[in-house]
């Protein structure tokens, strides 16, 4: 078959672009097999070497690195206890070594580094050139490496990592309520492109609710100019192709694609995220130069005057804001951990949207939001302070840098253009704005601010409002986007009545949000506690602002935002007390339960002491509003286990139990997942608590649990001392494929083994 033939006969299957690099054929541009393109993608994440100490001789190749440390990214510059630590203790330069051989195949391409974040700024060397230093933590940023190739042996690529807070960088400048630790904490991988490949795409679709909907393709191609390229765009839908165009271009002008005629399309959707696929190809004469893939949903979001609208039907933004960082690696957590906030968000916690607060975040957690249906409002990185000129520069190229990064993914609704609560500058802001509606007119702009009155530049107006009652909408477009917070603090080892008020003020929030269609919605402040400055939060570097906790198990006021959802999804029953007789002022006279029934019916022993409506007297505008129900009197003296069954039409449709007993009865530990990737990058989260013989947590148990690891490592306390009933560490794959075997020790209960099967992973290119 001539090449030609191939070329219009061929679908282009993923498969055809998935090779090792040691498969490919050496050869020239111009002389590839048509099937293959010349992007390849090289994993970089495994065997660095790491120092605390950096110098100018540790960024030249000859340096004498042996004695460093070897490590897997994401990696922290420091592990740190989950608390009461110095901040100051991340705070240092230090650096990286990586040796690679790249395979000759690769010879005659263009060879880029991408780095995904390194906190906060990275100077990187390649066979001791000074490749110049990138400033920023939270965004992206790639360097050529092509001419600095030794193709006969090792290269050295060298990166000297700031992580001390620069008051040149955003966020800082001023304090900034959180952690932002450091390190080489996102991946990181080698690009081999043909001299001229696809630097970008934008699949934009358009009219999605209409049957002329389309997808506006937006290819943005560099290297060499004045050169005849076809540029062809695919629409697929699990490997089969719906929609494809080419068009012959000169050079490496952007250019813009419309598929059309796509037929009967599935919407993306918070309850059905249909996910497409699209690829761009590059064709030169008959040679595939470039490939890109990226995936894309088909849906329409608007914030309106009377509320926020998603594919033409009106959705009550109920939602949290997310810092990315967790105990003991701060922010380096790899894909699977960071997949599992937004899982958590969905699936535990109910929430149709996540505030990426307040930067962008790990792509991993978008990429899973694409896939779980749960929208995002992505925002620059800041905290109240503005800093100068050179500052807002940044500023502006971290939102391009955004935007670039992120404009697929079908789950962001609203880009955050202005710094978190910062105050305003029209100059500023009119740039920021302008900025994100030129490079994305499909999407709405966000700013958020604490002061109700000030200008309004954005699209949707995006207030913190922390007080209640809430502020009526002053503009035509509002979301509230924090509120609770720092107004009620609450650790999930509190007083029962203390976590009893938190779930409540988050309740009374969305029952006042839910009161007027000009509220497009809410976000709590926020999804899990974080760690922090001494300035903020408890002194003890954690801001216990979460429904969950830093571990990302929930307090009561979790159980609020889970029993906002439809039975349908979930039945839930969350008792937001527990069953202790004397533990509380006003015994059982306040017992909360958030539910979605439509009738709660309790029971002592067999007793029955109450049936209860939801309470719509204090919540009148929730579709499922907790029960509020004074037990006290009806409990009496007896002191029996207590029953309480949930009814849906009529149909007993949950039940739960809690012991009388106050007995710790039972050591429980599970592991988010039961598989990881022997790759020594990969990573779960191990959840452990002593129960009654129900499975409720025993909140005053303090064991310390013993961990021993076989073929794998412990993140976290060893031992872990039980903080309010329960803890969680994470554990880490090794190299090895096989069994990782977990025991946990509890001093009564005895050992526990969890095992984890560690799959092979691909094998290491380079
Ligand atoms: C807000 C701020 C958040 C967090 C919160 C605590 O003002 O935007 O980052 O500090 O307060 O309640």
């Amino acid at each position: 078959m001539k090449r030609r033939d191939f070329l219009k006969t061929t679908a282009v299957g993923t498969a055809a672009f998935s090779l090792l690099a040691d498969q490919i054929e050496a050869a020239e541009p111009g002389e590839l097999a048509p099937s293959v393109s010349y992007r390849q993608i090289l994993p970089l994440n495994r065997r660095w070497l790491y120092s605390e100490k950096s110098s100018a001789d540790a960024m030249k190749p000859g340096f004498n690195d042996r004695g460093w440390k070897a490590v897997t990214l994401p990696h922290t510059n420091k592990m740190l206890p989950m608390n009461g630590f110095d901040e100051n203790e991340y705070m240092f330069v230090s650096a990286y070594r990586r040796h690679f051989k790249l395979p000759a195949a690769l010879k005659g391409r263009r060879i880029f580094v991408d780095f995904g974040g390194v906190m906060t700024a990275a100077r990187v060397f390649i066979n001791g050139r000074d490749l110049g230093e990138y400033k920023g933590g939270y965004t992206p940023f790639s360097h050529e490496l092509t001419k600095d190739i030794n193709w006969k042996g090792d290269n050295v690529l060298a990166v000297e990592v700031d992580s001390t807070e620069r008051k040149d960088i955003p966020p800082f400048g001023n304090l900034v309520d959180y952690l932002t630790f450091g390190g080489i904490y996102r991946d990181v991988q080698i690009r081999a492109v043909a001299d001229t490949f696809i630097e970008n795409v934008f699949a934009k679709p358009a009219n999605v609710l209409r049957d002329d909907r389309s997808v506006n393709v937006r290819i943005y191609v560099q290297g060499k100019t004045e050169r005849d390229l076809q540029l062809k765009a695919e629409l697929l839908d699990g490997g089969k192709v719906i929609a494809s165009e080419s068009r012959n271009v000169v050079g490496t002008e952007t250019q813009d694609i419309n598929l059309t005629n796509l037929g009967a399309i599935q919407l993306w959707d918070i309850a059905s995220p249909k996910l497409y696929d699209l690829r761009v190809t590059v064709i030169s004469d008959v040679t595939i130069l470039d490939h890109y893939d990226t995936r894309i949903g088909f849906r329409e979001a608007k914030f309106t005057p009377e509320g926020f609208f998603l594919n033409g039907k009106h959705l009550k933004l109920r939602g949290l804001n997310r810092h990315q960082t967790y105990p003991y690696v701060g922010q380096a957590m790899p894909a699977r951990v960071q997949k599992r906030d937004a899982w958590i968000l969905k699936k535990e916690l109910h929430c149709n949207i996540v505030r990426t607060s307040h930067y962008p975040q790990s792509p991993h957690f978008l990429d899973a939001c694409d896939e779980l249906g749960l929208l995002v409002f992505e925002e620059t990185p800041g905290w109240q302070h503005i800093g100068d000129k050179a500052w807002q520069d940044l500023t502006v190229q971290y939102i391009d840098t955004m935007i670039r990064r992120d404009w697929n993914h079908p789950s962001i609704i609203l880009w955050g253009v202005r710094v978190n609560e910062s105050g305003d500058n029209h100059d500023f802001y009119t740039r920021t704005n302008a900025l994100a509606h030129d490079l994305d007119d499909s999407r709405q702009t966000g700013g958020v601010r604490y002061r109700y009155n000030s200008e309004r530049l954005e699209d949707v107006f995006t207030m913190n409002d922390f007080g209640f009652p809430l502020r009526p909408p002053n503009h035509p477009l509002y979301l509230n986007t924090e509120f609770s917070g720092h107004m009620y603090p609450t650790k999930r080892g509190d007083n029962i009545e203390r976590l009893r008020e938190h779930a409540h003020r988050h309740a009374r929030v969305h029952d006042a949000l839910a009161s007027d269609a000009k509220y497009a919605g809410g976000l709590g402040w926020c999804a899990f506690d974080y760690n922090t400055h001494d300035y903020f939060g408890s002194g003890d570097r954690i801001c216990y602002h979460g429904v969950s906790d830093i571990f990302r198990i929930p307090k009561p006021a979790a159980g609020f935002y889970k029993s906002q959802c439809d039975p349908s999804e979930e039945i839930v029953l969350e008792p937001a007390f527990d069953w202790a007789r004397g533990d509380e002022n006003e015994t059982f006279t306040n017992a909360l339960v958030c539910s979605n029934c439509e009738k709660l019916v309790y029971y002592v022993g067999t007793r029955k002491i109450a049936e209860v409506e939801p309470d719509r007297k204090a919540y009148p505008n929730l579709k499922y509003a907790p029960f509020t129900t004074n037990l006290h009197s009806a409990i009496g003296k007896a002191w029996e286990d207590l029953r309480i069954e949930g009814y849906i039409g009529g149909k007993m449709v949950i039940e739960k139990k809690m012991s009388a007993r106050g007995v710790d009865k039972q050591f429980i530990i599970a592991a988010d997942d039961n598989e990881l990737v022997a790759d020594g990058i990969d990573m779960t989260r191990v959840v452990f608590k002593v129960a009654d013989e129900f499975g409720n947590v025993k909140p005053f148990s303090v064991a310390a649990i013993q961990f021993t690891i076989e073929n794998g490592e412990i993140m976290g306390d060893n031992p872990f001392a039980l903080v309010g009933g329960c803890g969680a560490i994470w554990i880490r794959s090794t190299e090895k494929a096989g069994k990782i075997r977990l025991t946990a020790r509890h001093p009564r209960f005895g050992a526990k083994v969890i095992e984890i099967t560690a799959k092979a992973s691909s094998p290491l290119v380079i």
